[in-house]
């Protein structure tokens, strides 16, 4: 038990000995374990002069990309793949998956994280969670809760109502906690709605353990406890980074003092010791770095999303894929992204890769048709340049190689994803842009490949090529598998996990983001994403869900089955083209005439399914009753609405094929009449309209006809349906007295 350690020793447990590692309890021969960075990669930090340099270690594609797979097996592998790494380095916890959702396009780590959706989020979530805790190396979910922005954000309070922190911000982190059972959960480091996720008692211990049923430790972001005492009486176990001397001895003399209860501390550091004990079953590994990183190259091939692939002017088929022979088309690989790619974002997640594939090297390697290269653009990392060669030699000298070869292929994206600062835009970098359009304009056969953490504005200027392939950031196996889907050894399958707006001012998020002064507004609510764009029946760039393939897929009738558990739907998909594919099918539910706000429409379901040309696949989708629930602020309850849910199945949000309805029993929600109730409510609930009749017939002769009357008047009932009860006591004349309604609200709710 840790109530044998001193209180001493119990403080120290709860923070951590250095930035890496837990405290060790010699006198109980308890050790130190790593806790090091993810979440696409292991980051063990080899020199303690440089935080972002780790030693060697396998840079799978990061959130925003694997997000664009939908395939949970992937995140799995990939979650397995991860712990054997761990198990090499000797890693305890692998500090991820971060799975906040994308608020706005803007948001600095919206590489590091999966969706604008929580399904999405939670789903690939628990996959990654199972897959490196089946290694016995235990994962950090993060950040919990609602860091959505880099803006302030160690202060910041995020503002936001209680139905849309449940259904949309808590969504996620609940499936994976309840399904994937994570060893540890990571605070995040703003407050919600005042108070600090670190010393949110009702964050951490009500909601987290209370509810969900969490039985790990609690760590603290780096820097997020802002009071030790505090955090460890609201639920928080570890504090980090270490050493934190001080902090130990304000909780020593919090206990000493009555002011800390020590059981409270006794839990905490009962939870890391339990954390450390549990990871002394982990057994030392090793791992193959060519099996990663194909294993990167084929989840990063399964991100790639093509958004466009029209036949080019004066063509007969689509400019993809490309011919791989010697009688191929010759290539000109144009942007320096080509050369030096853009792999990974900025910050605590960044990784050292076993090696780096870029594109141009792999392009060239797949193909024996001639393939010429220009930079077009300078990039920080890119190799040192003639600094008296201006821009516009650079894309001149790019247009020319472009007018002389048969493709074009211009590599463009953003350079600013970072962890610590959001963007201020989601513009190309002007010299970009301008690369686009100087090669567009000489080569009709032009395809644009952006490498990109989070969402670039593709239009005007997609309007000029006949080809765009959304790459995300792909990881060190990225060249590869731009290759493998350029040449359709890869056939993409990738989808948009979050909505292509066509202006960041469409956004719904866009007017209350990033916040100021400390607080930022949730003002959307519920529509978050494309949930926003639905609602308000906007044009986007490219919708949420949506990505092309070089086959296609025909959906048959939908059909739909409700039971206690959920809804079950299937429908017959169809490889309906001439080469084996993968499509992922996606189930949006409705109910229309709801009596609550919801979203237009909202992704219940998803899979990712292999056919074959030619072939048909019954499709099987299950919805748990659990994911069609409201959060009722009445009664502080989830509830199911009864009702007849339309389930739309499709390819993309904006792409529904077929739609089956099916009747859902819904959850009884009582609400109890109270005086404050409204006329509408006594009304609309039988027991309250038969206890006001009651009542009303029991007046003396004149006032009973007159209430009757009253209220047998629909002009008049909708007049006064707002009012509640207790108001009616204070009209002259009102036969209703305190008494009266006293009596009324007691028989109602007999
Ligand atoms: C950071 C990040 C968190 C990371 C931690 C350790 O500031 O917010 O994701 O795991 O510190 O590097």
């Amino acid at each position: 038990m840790t109530s044998e350690f001193t209180v001493a020793e119990q403080a120290a447990l709860t923070s951590g000995r250095d930035a890496w590692h837990t405290t060790p309890v010699e006198s109980a021969g308890l050790p130190g374990v790593t806790v090091t960075d993810g979440p696409h990669g292991v980051r063990l930090q080899v020199d303690p002069r440089d935080i972002l340099r780790g030693q060697p270690a396998t840079c799978f594609p990061p959130a925003v990309a694997t997000a664009s797979t939908w395939d949970p097996g992937l995140l799995r592998r990939m979650g397995e793949a991860l712990g054997d790494e761990c198990r090499a380095m000797d890693v305890a916890v692998l500090l991820g998956p971060g799975i906040n959702l994308k608020r706005s396009p803007l948001g600095g780590r919206n590489f590091e994280y999966f969706s604008e959706d929580p399904l999405i989020a939670g789903v690939l979530g628990a996959a990654w969670v199972d897959g490196l805790q089946s290694r016995h190396v235990g994962a950090s979910l993060k950040h919990f809760a609602v860091n959505n922005q880099e803006t302030d954000r160690l202060r910041v309070s995020a503002d936001i109502d209680e139905r849309t922190l449940r259904e949309l911000y808590l969504s996620a982190f609940k499936r994976v906690v309840t399904q994937a059972r994570p060893w540890t959960v990571m605070c995040s480091y703003n407050k919600i709605n005042g108070v600090y996720a670190s010393q949110n008692h009702w964050l951490l211990t009500e909601v987290l353990r209370g509810e969900w049923g969490f039985e790990g430790a609690v760590f603290s972001d780096w820097g997020a406890v802002a009071d030790r005492v505090a955090a460890v009486a609201a639920g928080l176990d570890l504090t980090m980074p270490g050493p934190d001397d001080t902090g130990d001895a304000e909780l020593a003399e919090a206990v000493a003092e009555g002011r800390l209860d020590p059981g409270l501390l006794a839990r905490a550091a009962g939870r890391v010791r339990a954390l450390v004990e549990k990871s002394a079953a982990r057994t030392a590994g090793d791992y193959d770095q060519e099996e990663h990183h194909a294993l990167a190259r084929e989840i990063a091939g399964r991100a790639v999303v093509l958004l466009k692939n029209e036949a080019p002017q004066g063509d007969q088929q689509a400019l993809l894929p490309l011919r791989a022979g010697a009688d191929g088309p010759s290539v000109a690989v144009l942007g320096e992204f080509a050369r030096t790619p853009r792999y990974q974002g900025g910050g605590s997640s960044q990784i050292t890769p076993t090696r780096l594939d870029d594109a141009l090297t792999e392009i060239t390697a797949a193909t024996d048709a001639t393939v010429l290269f220009a930079p077009g653009y300078r990039v920080e990392e890119g190799p040192e340049r003639d600094p008296a060669a201006d821009e516009g030699d650079l894309v001149a000298e790019a247009a020319a190689i472009a007018q002389a070869s048969d493709v074009a292929l211009v590599f463009v994206g953003s350079t600013n994803e970072t962890e610590g600062a959001d963007r201020d835009g989601i513009d190309l970098p002007a010299d970009h842009l301008r690369l686009v359009e100087a090669v567009a304009k000489v080569n009709p056969r032009t395809v644009v490949i952006l490498s990109n953490g989070a969402v670039v504005a593709t239009s005007p200027w997609d309007k000029a090529v006949p080809a765009l392939i959304e790459g995300w950031l792909l990881g060190q196996a990225g060249g590869g598998a731009l290759a493998d889907v350029l040449f359709g050894r890869v056939n993409p399958s990738g989808r948009l996990a979050e909505t292509i707006p066509l202006r960041i001012q469409d956004h719904p998020s866009y007017l209350d983001f990033p916040g100021e002064h400390g607080h930022v507004r949730y003002g959307e609510g519920l529509y978050v994403g494309y949930r926003g764009f639905d609602a308000r029946e906007q044009e986007v760039a490219y919708p949420f869900g949506f990505g092309l393939s070089y086959t296609t897929f025909g959906y048959g009738q939908a059909s739909a089955s409700a039971s206690a558990a959920g809804i079950e739907v299937r429908v017959p998909l169809t490889n309906t083209g001439g080469r084996d594919g993968r499509e992922v099918v996606q189930v949006y539910v409705s109910l229309p005439g709801s009596k609550v706000s919801r979203a237009r429409r909202e992704l219940k379901a998803f899979v990712s399914v292999p056919v074959k040309a030619g072939e048909t696949a019954d499709v099987v989708l299950t919805i748990d009753r659990g994911d069609l629930a409201y959060w009722d602020t009445r009664v502080g309850r989830w509830v199911v609405e009864g009702g007849e849910y339309h389930c739309a199945v499709g390819a993309s949000s904006r792409d529904l094929r077929t739609t089956a309805a099916v009747e859902v029993q819904g959850d009884d929600v009582r609400l109890p009449l109270t005086a404050d109730s409204t006329l509408g409510e006594w009304f609309a609930d039988p027991r309250g309209a038969q206890a006001v009749e009651q009542a009303f017939a029991a007046l003396p002769g004149e006032d009973s006809g007159r209430m009757a009357a009253l209220f047998a008047n629909p002009t008049m009932m909708l007049f006064l349906s707002s009012t509640p009860l207790s108001r009616m006591a204070t009209f002259p004349g009102s036969p209703l007295t305190a008494e009266s309604i006293a009596k009324l609200v007691s028989a109602a709710n007999d």
